[in-house]
């Protein structure tokens, strides 16, 4: 039996990897605009980073990490996200001493979940995200989201639906986490297993239980804005302000909770809203983390920062019927005819991917019309004709395929005058 790719991966063959490189293309020039800087971190990263990071009661954690021992008896995981590695980096390399403050930083590369695969939901998928870290100032908030939104704009999607909430700061949580422990308590025996041992670790995930989610009492919860003090809603209150003078539309959805631990203030997420997408319409998801440089042993730093995958963005695209504007053309093709001829295409074909330009040949000693052929699949802009009589009058002819003109070029100095009729 042949060995198949394994499940929940997906292999990005030619003819479809020009979208992903015009998408990852779109993210770095965004990130440029918005200065944002990369950052590359390891693929796999001490279990315990996302232990701590992520959150021991989240489902990330206790149902999805690729979690092994290496050789040295170390517990790795396969990353499952971007921010706990980031924020490791941020306080390993002490970038809380940089000149330049806030440190504003994106990602692009794979994450690795052990969840049920299904469309839009892979075990390997990639996540082009970024953290702010350094600053409490909502504009900042603001600035995260609007350039997620404007990634999806810029590449043509409209379907789209901003959600946000505020989780409050510490002092607002627990006072939610109070009164939703006292709500639920009663009743924790008609909930499931996963629900009943959040509800003294971190009783919010309840609201986000998949299971449960149509059990009366989730209907009637607390809400967090209820709870939210004076400072946390005059946080909120600002961020609103800002996206609106930005033009973003959003709703607020008090039961947006997110499926990580380290949130608190904003949390948001984009959905898309196009027909026929499918059940999971989650495009992107972030939110405000300021507890989780100090809860990974640094100092004391707010942030905030989003994620989005690339797969999702791509269902997106197909969803609304979007084809990105991926160049797709030869510049030169060589078609040669006769011996002499073909070997002199070898240092000819050298020549103008010297200059820059692409260019192919025929390696499967094809006669002239299949070679015609071969040119035309590579979308050729032009196609330079050489033969063995050619050769000798040191001579070749071009022909643009568009217009259909064709010139006699000298050899010798081919590539030079190719440079010029090449618009
Ligand atoms: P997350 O909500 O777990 O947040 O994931 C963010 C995004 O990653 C999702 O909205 C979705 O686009 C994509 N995603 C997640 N799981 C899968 C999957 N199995 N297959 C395909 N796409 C997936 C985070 O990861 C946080 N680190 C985001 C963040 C950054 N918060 C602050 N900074």
């Amino acid at each position: 039996m042949s060995i198949r790719i394994p499940r929940g991966t997906q292999d990005i063959l030619p003819g479809q990897v020009e979208k992903w490189q015009y998408i990852e293309m779109k993210a770095r020039d965004l990130c440029r605009r918005f200065q944002y800087q990369e950052i590359r971190t390891p693929i796999f990263e001490h279990t315990e980073l996302f232990q701590r990071g992520v959150g021991d009661t989240t489902d990330i954690v206790q149902k999805e990490m690729y979690t092994f021992e290496d050789r040295g008896k170390r517990s790795l995981t396969l990353r499952p996200e971007g921010t706990a590695p980031v924020v490791r980096s941020f306080i390993e390399n002490k970038m809380y001493g940089n000149a330049s403050q806030p440190v504003k930083l994106y990602y692009m590369g794979p994450m690795f979940r052990y969840e049920r695969p299904q469309a839009g939901r892979y075990r390997q998928f990639v996540q082009f995200g970024v953290e702010a870290m350094g600053s409490a100032d909502p504009a900042i908030d603001a600035e995260v989201i609007s350039l997620a939104v404007s990634l999806y704009k810029e590449l043509g999607l409209k379907k789209l639906k901003v959600v946000l909430n505020s989780l409050g700061d510490k002092e607002s949580r627990s006072a939610h986490r109070e009164a939703l422990i006292a709500h639920f308590q009663p009743r924790i025996g008609e909930f499931c297993s996963d629900c009943q041992n959040r509800l003294e670790k971190n009783p919010m995930r309840i609201l986000d239980c998949k299971q449960d989610r149509d059990h009366e009492l989730m209907k009637t919860a607390p809400s967090i804005l209820d709870y939210l003090n004076d400072e946390s809603r005059a946080y909120f209150e600002k961020v609103q302000s800002y996206l609106t003078a930005l033009n973003i539309e959003f709703v607020v959805d008090s039961n947006l909770v997110r499926g990580l631990d380290y949130y608190n203030h904003t949390a948001f997420e984009i959905m898309s809203d196009a027909e026929g997408f499918g059940a999971i319409t989650t495009l992107c998801g972030g939110g405000r983390y300021n507890g989780l440089a100090e809860q990974l042993g640094g100092p004391e730093t707010p942030g905030i920062g989003f994620a989005l995958s690339i797969e999702r963005l791509i269902s997106a695209l197909d969803a609304e019927g979007i084809t990105l504007p991926v160049n797709e053309t030869l510049d030169c093709y060589l078609v040669s005819l006769g011996e002499e001829a073909k070997d002199y295409t070898v240092q000819l074909l050298y020549k103008l991917r010297k200059e820059g330009f692409s260019a192919e040949r025929d390696y499967l000693d094809r006669k002239v019309k299949a070679q015609f052929k071969a040119a035309d699949r590579l979308n050729a802009k032009f196609v330079a004709v050489l033969g063995d009589d050619e050769l000798k009058e040191n001579k070749i002819s071009v022909k643009n395929m568009e217009s259909g003109e064709q010139v006699e070029l000298d050899l010798a100095s081919f590539v030079e005058k190719f440079k010029e009729i090449y618009q």
